[in-house]
């Protein structure tokens, strides 16, 4: 085993880690990324239609009514300190980007050009604005090449394809990591005054989703074994447009620019669940509308996906109806969405210049997780308190900025925002602090686990294992939700991590990129957090955001203005046999609406 000190280590080279290891090397410190995939392979890349500011470059925009679209878009559970500082920082966060030399798409006099996209809106709900910044719909591509040049220019060290499987905190700090060499197989030790987990989120819980094989929720679970709650897991939210079955993302971006969702009768549906906003509501609210319409027997050729259609033809109909005077071309298609039109040609045989798209809602993005605070210091419980040395950001993190539904583009944002404030509390915090003892044999614990896993003779197959979790919570923890359902995923969720302690089949024993293991080892975190997603879903009785419930349809705000912390109670990390702490006491920051009545919870129309 061997053992390295850098002041800063940061885990997952995604948008947040890259520029939370830039800021904090930028600063002073000696700083380490540590990811396990190669870091241009981050799933940060594969964000297409934009990141939101308001630039204000094609219409009027400003900060106040950004932060009103995120409080808004989130049910009013987000914390509106969080989307003040997201707002107003998204600005300087673009402009930096702008600078670092991310090669955005320009105006006609060469400024930045935007696009609009669920949910933003001039003026207080008003209308819709034109606030995503775009690189074609390559954008978290852009972003992630950006940043990774800038570390490497920065001389930040990378230790690729070095897979984070445990969290060390001793005598109340967090004083490193542990990672396995997935080429030889080694445990290696990251002694670190100040260690980020910036590891994305986990999609992989459910079977369609956008998100790629590797977004297992790693840092969420094992932070979580190590006795830090997570919060607000009820809140996963569906993107409405995933190519049908395959679940990959046809970005928002496409509504941006005009196009329209159209059920089975040829019907725009939109016009009548968002007769202002209509295919730009947010996402939480399409999503459920393409699902009442499925439900209603509108699906297209009586089956489970509608059509989401930007052909030049019937966008050109719906803005000439709108009293609109732009007009698309089919070589504006060609040069705005390049990506999607390459991945409906190729996946599905459709081109979108002159065809449908076939889609459905797919599981995208966690607005829960580690809790943290809006310089990324991870916070423990509802006062807030601060576990030393320990940081989070993106979207394994949970500021809360995003609340119980994230807008469109707002994920690029906290990315850069958080992970900025990050990197520049960990430089500051690393000056003043010492090393930390790391614990005693700090490896053991996880050393064993592994052990346990590539040794594992039973019966039960990884694969086989995720293909029954994914079913089932999609079946009952998904876009909606009543407590049978929920409570039968739970029970056969529950099942399965019984079977992965004591029934698990492993083929592959060697220690050389052993993905047999590793991917074992996801399935392990994977089941974790269904688990604490769904026992926080149930927990919650009412609907808000990305959880909606047919039990309990309303919004509650009496009761549930405030976030869920769960903690487990379990005599060892790997001890499957404990009991959860639910705790509800963190209440939402209200700052903004404490001096501005617009910001008050109202019922959500658009
Ligand atoms: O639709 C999209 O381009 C996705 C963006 C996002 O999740 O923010």
């Amino acid at each position: 085993m061997k053992t390295h000190q850098y002041e800063v280590v940061v885990v997952g080279a995604g948008g947040a880690g890259l520029m939370a290891a830039l800021y904090a090397s930028k600063r002073g410190a000696k700083v380490a990324v540590v990811s396990k995939l190669y870091p241009t392979r981050s799933h940060t890349g594969t964000a297409q239609g934009g990141i939101g500011a308001a630039l204000g470059n094609l219409e009027e925009d400003s900060p106040l009514w950004h932060a009103y679209d995120t409080v808004k878009g989130g049910d009013y559970l987000a914390d509106q300190n969080a989307a003040k500082v997201l707002a107003e920082e998204a600005i300087d966060a673009v402009i930096e980007l702008e600078h670092m030399g991310l090669p955005f798409d320009r105006t006609d006099d060469g400024r930045i050009s935007q696009r609009r996209f669920g949910g933003h809106t001039s003026n207080f709900g008003e209308k819709p604005v034109r606030r995503a910044c775009h690189a074609a719909d390559r954008t978290g591509h852009m972003i992630l090449q950006t940043l990774y040049q800038q570390c490497i220019k920065q001389q930040v060290k990378f230790f690729d394809e070095f897979h984070t499987i445990d969290v060390l905190v001793n005598n109340g700090r967090c004083v490193g990591s542990i990672a396995v060499d997935l080429a030889t197989g080694e445990l290696h030790v990251f002694h670190a005054k100040a260690t980020m987990f910036a590891t994305g989120g986990w999609g992989r819980v459910w079977s369609v989703t956008s998100n790629a094989h590797s977004l297992t929720g790693d840092g969420a679970a094992v932070t979580f074994r190590r006795g830090i709650p997570l919060q607000d897991l009820e809140f996963f939210q569906f993107h409405p447009t995933g190519i049908y079955k395959m679940g990959i993302l046809i970005t928002e971006g496409v509504r941006g620019e005009g196009g329209v969702l159209i059920n089975g009768k040829g019907e725009r549906f939109m016009e009548k669940y968002a007769p202002k906003i209509k295919d730009l509501a947010s996402r939480d609210v399409i999503s459920r509308s393409i699902y009442m319409e499925i439900r209603n027997g509108n699906g297209v050729k009586g089956k489970d996906y509608v059509y989401l259609d930007v052909t030049p033809n019937t966008v050109n109909r719906y803005l000439a109806e709108a009293g609109e005077s732009r007009r698309i071309t089919g070589e504006d298609v060609e040069k705005k969405l390049p990506d999607i039109l390459d991945f409906c040609r190729t996946y599905l045989g459709v081109d979108p210049v002159k065809e449908p798209m076939p889609i459905q809602p797919t599981a995208h993005y966690a607005m829960g997780g580690i809790p943290t605070n809006v310089d990324a210091e991870v916070v423990t419980d509802e006062h807030w308190t601060v576990l030393p040395g320990m940081y989070a950001a993106g979207e394994v993190a949970c500021v809360s900025c995003h609340g119980a539904n994230r807008l469109g583009t707002n994920s690029l944002v906290d990315l850069v925002v958080f992970g900025r404030r990050g990197g520049m509390k960990m430089a500051e915090y690393v000056k003043g602090a010492d090393w930390g003892a790391l614990p005693a044999n700090p490896a053991g614990e996880i050393e064993a686990e592994i052990q346990r896993i590539r040794n594992s003779k039973g019966k039960s197959r990884p694969g086989e294992m995720r293909a029954t979790m994914q079913r089932v919570m999609m079946e009952g923890v998904g876009v909606f939700r009543e407590q049978k359902a929920m409570q039968e995923s739970l029970d056969c969720v529950r099942q399965l991590k019984e079977q992965y302690a004591n029934d698990l089949h492993i083929d592959d024993t060697g220690m050389k990129f052993n993905t047999d293991v590793l991917e074992a080892w996801e399935l392990g975190n994977l089941l974790e957090l269904a688990e604490t997603t769904a026992i926080s879903a149930i927990n919650r009785t009412e609907s808000r955001g990305g959880h909606s419930r047919e039990d309990y349809n309303e919004r509650d705000d009496e009761n549930w203005l405030v976030h869920t912390l769960i903690s487990r109670n379990h005599a060892t990390p790997y001890a499957i046999d404990g009991t959860y702490n639910l705790n509800t006491e963190k209440k939402v920051d209200m700052s903004l609406a404490a001096e501005d009545e617009r910001f008050k919870p109202k019922v959500r129309t658009y």
